[in-house]
């Protein structure tokens, strides 16, 4: 690795670092207060800058606040002119629509398969790109003997500042052996001992060790098993073609969806009994200009499709910034750091070599943290785009010994080599970056909207995680409410003997409410993709 590649204020405070880093080996910097935390939140955390928010004027959330770009695009218009739209006609008819081909749609379509349904997962990119692809840290599971579900409950709902819907979290917690068990069983390499345990480790805001990881690219691992059983059961995938629209029958029940082909833009008309939306979070919308660690379609359609037949959002103020996107080298700026390299030791330490904070403190509070370091303290390493906090990552092969990144974060390790960075022999910059979308669609305990027939599942979903998800937390929700979508999806699906009058009325009315309510917007929705080409029409979504 060569020096050049630092900047000389750079290197001049690695020094520091490294000379800081032999009394920082088995010291715990302390944990915060909680009224040191709440004070640094309301001051630091995004989720707390009123400017960023706007209150939705209409719809079933009138009068909420929720991000700028987010109210845009609920308040938009729809892609399509229902009086265009062909319903008397379906191209697919199903028992269940899944919309979305991540984890937690892909889920939902195997139990929905296992329990009888004719089911179809429909994707408006490939099978599998998806923010579970991206997952790297782990999946939480209350499985060991000084463990509990109870344990994992009250971790989490510190961590989400008591907002978790319980029975939400219930179901969370009580079915995650069993989720994990499901995975193991079909073929997920999970990290084991020689004697088949698992390993596990702590994350974030985790008073027990209960991360169960395949290395750093946990998502992937899932991922890859869960589009096998798709495939081995022969489940249909429509790919490269996105819902625009909820379908809904004439007593307002969901029951289907306009579908546009990604490619020509032709459009589809999906029928279906009962319709499971999975279609991930909203990274790619880039919050208060915020990078991602985000799929390139987590642009929060789900919402958008919900919001227009009337279902109502829960918590959708609240989203996540991982304290550890990368800061620099550019060329990976904003992608993840994996909590586990703080899970394994590496502490947070800033421009003077020093630890101002314990390293495994929940996600909002590091987040802040971190923020309030650079901005306000001025100790943050500056970078060309900004600023960024050390990560000591050679602080694990120190704590562990050699050949600890490779083994356990080699995905990390080889993200930052290929840009020529060695993290087992210098630290590197991380700063907060757009991770998860906290609220969603609300639910209930069988994953079904306040919609009838239209079910939810993953990062769609709001409530489960409160206001702060813990890490792990997330790959164990795409399992357990997939699954869960799926299996009731299915059952309620057995209980519609004719679909009804399909409709596209709610789409006019919707129209309707917005030009009552006063708003005057050019923005169509749901956007599909991010724009990145500085308004040049020829690359964007239409
Ligand atoms: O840091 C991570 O590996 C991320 C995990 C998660 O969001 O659950």
């Amino acid at each position: 690795m060569s020096d050049a590649f630092y900047t000389q204020e750079m290197l001049d405070s690695i020094k520091k670092v490294e000379a800081s880093r032999a009394s920082r080996i088995g010291f715990e910097p302390r944990r915060m207060t909680a009224e040191e935390k709440e004070a640094l939140l309301a001051k630091f955390h995004p989720d707390y800058k009123k400017e960023n928010f706007a209150t939705l004027e209409m719809g079933p959330n009138k009068g909420e606040q929720v991000p700028t770009e987010l109210a845009a695009l609920l308040q938009a218009h729809s892609r399509i002119n229902p009086d265009e739209i062909d319903l008397t006609h379906a191209d697919y008819d199903v028992d269940v629509l899944v919309i979305g081909g991540g984890g937690a749609g892909s889920s939902a379509a195997v139990m929905a398969h296992e329990n009888g349904a004719n089911v179809m997962i429909v994707t408006k990119l490939r099978h599998g790109d998806a923010n579970t692809m991206m997952a790297e840290g782990g999946i939480q599971a209350a499985d060991k003997e000084n463990d509990s579900p109870m344990t994992h409950y009250v971790d989490a709902l510190g961590g989400g500042h008591f907002k978790n819907v319980p029975e939400l979290l219930y179901k969370l917690v009580t079915d995650g052996p069993g989720a994990v068990k499901w995975l193991n069983d079909l073929g997920v390499m999970f990290d084991k001992e020689e004697d088949g345990t698992m390993v596990t480790t702590h994350g974030g805001g985790t008073s027990r060790k209960r991360m169960h990881a395949a290395k750093d690219y946990s998502g992937a691992e899932i991922m890859r098993v869960l589009r096998d059983e798709v495939i081995n059961r022969k489940i249909p995938v429509v790919d490269y073609t996105a819902a625009i629209e909820l379908i809904l029958d004439e007593n307002g029940k969901a029951a289907g969806a306009v579908l546009m082909n990604m490619e020509t833009h032709e459009i589809l008309i999906a029928k279906a009994k009962t319709v499971v939306i999975a279609t991930g979070g909203a990274g790619r919308l880039h919050y208060q200009g915020f990078p991602t660690s985000n799929h390139y379609g987590a642009t929060a359609d789900g919402l958008v499709l919900a919001y227009r037949v009337g279902a109502p959002l829960l918590y959708a103020y609240t989203l996540q910034y991982h304290p550890t996107g990368v800061a620099f080298p550019a060329q990976i700026f904003g992608a993840l750091v994996t909590e586990k390299v703080r899970s394994l030791g590496a502490m947070l330490i800033n421009v003077e070599g020093e630890a101002f904070m314990h390293p495994l403190e929940t996600r909002d509070v590091s987040a802040a943290s971190i923020i309030r370091e650079c901005n306000e303290r001025g100790k943050g390493v500056p970078t060309p785009d900004g600023y960024g906090i050390w990560l000591d990552t050679p602080m694990i092969e120190e704590i562990h010994g050699k050949g600890a990144i490779e083994k356990r974060i080699p995905a990390m390790l080889r993200m930052f080599m290929k840009y020529g960075y060695d993290m087992r022999e210098k630290p590197i910059l991380i700063y907060p970056t757009l991770h998860y979308q906290n609220g969603g669609i609300k639910i209930g305990a069988d994953g079904m909207s306040d919609v009838e027939n239209l079910f939810v599942a993953g990062e769609a979903v709001g409530g489960i995680h409160g206001e702060n998800r813990l890490m792990g937390n997330s790959l164990l929700d795409i399992i357990v409410f997939g699954r869960n979508a799926g299996v009731h999806a299915a059952a309620k699906a057995k209980t519609v003997k004719e679909v009804g009058k399909l409709t596209l009325d709610h789409v006019k009315k919707f129209d309707k409410e917005l030009a009552d309510a006063g708003i005057v917007t050019d923005e169509v929705s749901p956007k599909l993709l991010p724009r990145y080409t500085h308004g040049n029409p020829k690359y964007e979504a239409k």
